[in-house]
């Protein structure tokens, strides 16, 4: 299982594990078992609302496995919800943040000051005192620029080793590449064979920002593409695989991080067993074929026209 590399150099695992919406014990056999299986990346947000849960997980990790923080690699993610100052972990009064029309942003600094208490947060719930990845949880118009030259200074400071964003598109990367000194490193966002996005794979490819697929499995909901659940079907016999991991493995192929997410130790274990068998180019562009631009998560569905 090879390490990729990010374009500041810094290594990333080649896939990881989502965890929402996992909370309390659920969240701990999950991180307990995904480490024993082979997962090194953990995926989290501060509006998952388990960023504490996962901290004391983490703790039971160390204790319980010969499990340390640092082969591990922590994303969370900033978002337009933030508890108020003194919680952690969050809960009851959410506000929200990042919209200029918001009361809470009308205060100097605000977006600084925000994002600031937001990390310390993230750390303190985490138990950690530096993140493998922060990435912006989806392209707010109103502050973008400026939410990320803020992400831009946490990276300079060396709190978090790499910045990244989510559901961007290549429009908004455009803007970055006028406006900012540090281009992101990862775009998390979803795609599968049923939603290629073909043209953001290539932009991202290009401009060397490293593609993590979010809710990897979702294409197999689509209970009427028939054709394409016989294909998958007809690939997992010829390898003795299943479906699911004919999906992560054409992702690990096409060089893309997949954090899918499972409360199950054997669907864990099974998610990670995709490093022994490879796919071949024909299966692999036909695969590709099956494109229908079907995006299943609302947030990939849409995004500001910044
Ligand atoms: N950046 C963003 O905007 C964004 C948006 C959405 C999600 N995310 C992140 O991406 C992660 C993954 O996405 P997701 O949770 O939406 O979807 P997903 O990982 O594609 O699918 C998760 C579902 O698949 C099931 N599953 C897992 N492995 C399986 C297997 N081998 N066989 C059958 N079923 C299996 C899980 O059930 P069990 O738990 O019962 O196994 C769960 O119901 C999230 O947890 C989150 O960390 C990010």
């Amino acid at each position: 299982m090879d390490k990729l590399i990010l374009s500041n150099g810094i290594e990333i695992p080649p896939i990881g594990l989502g965890t929402y919406p996992m909370y309390g014990d659920t969240l701990t056999n999950s991180v307990i078992s995904a480490y024993k299986a082979g997962f090194r990346l953990i995926d989290t947000a501060d509006n998952y609302y388990n960023e504490k849960d996962l901290g004391e997980s983490l703790a039971k990790l160390y204790e319980k496995t010969s499990a340390n923080r640092n082969e591990l690699f922590i994303v969370t993610k900033l978002s337009d919800e933030l508890y108020p100052a003194g919680t952690i972990g969050g809960g009851a009064n959410r506000g929200i943040y990042f919209w200029k029309n918001s009361s809470l942003m009308q205060s100097p600094n605000a977006v600084r000051n925000i994002i600031e208490q937001k990390l310390s947060n993230s750390l303190q719930c985490l138990k950690t005192d530096y993140l493998d990845a922060l990435l912006m949880h989806w392209p707010y118009p109103d502050y973008f620029e400026e939410i990320w030259y803020e992400m831009e200074r946490l990276y300079k400071k060396g709190i978090v080793r790499s910045i990244g964003v989510c559901n961007c598109r290549e429009r908004h990367f455009e803007k970055l590449k006028v406006s900012s000194e540090i281009f992101p490193m990862i775009n998390q966002f979803e795609t599968s064979p049923l939603n290629t996005k073909f043209p953001l794979l290539k932009y991202c490819d290009d401009h060397n920002v490293k593609v993590m697929i979010y809710s990897p499995l979702k294409s197999l909901q689509y209970k009427n593409q028939q054709e394409y659940h016989e294909y998958i079907r007809k690939v997992s016999e010829k390898y003795g695989k299943n479906p699911v991991q004919i999906i992560l493995r054409f992702d690990i192929q096409r060089g893309m991080i997949p954090i899918p997410k499972s409360s199950n130790a054997a669907r864990l274990q099974s998610n990670i067993n995709i490093f022994d068998f490879s796919l071949t180019d024909e299966e692999m562009d036909k695969l590709m074929n099956f494109n229908l631009d079907l995006a299943y998560m609302p947030e990939s569905r849409s995004c500001p026209g910044l």
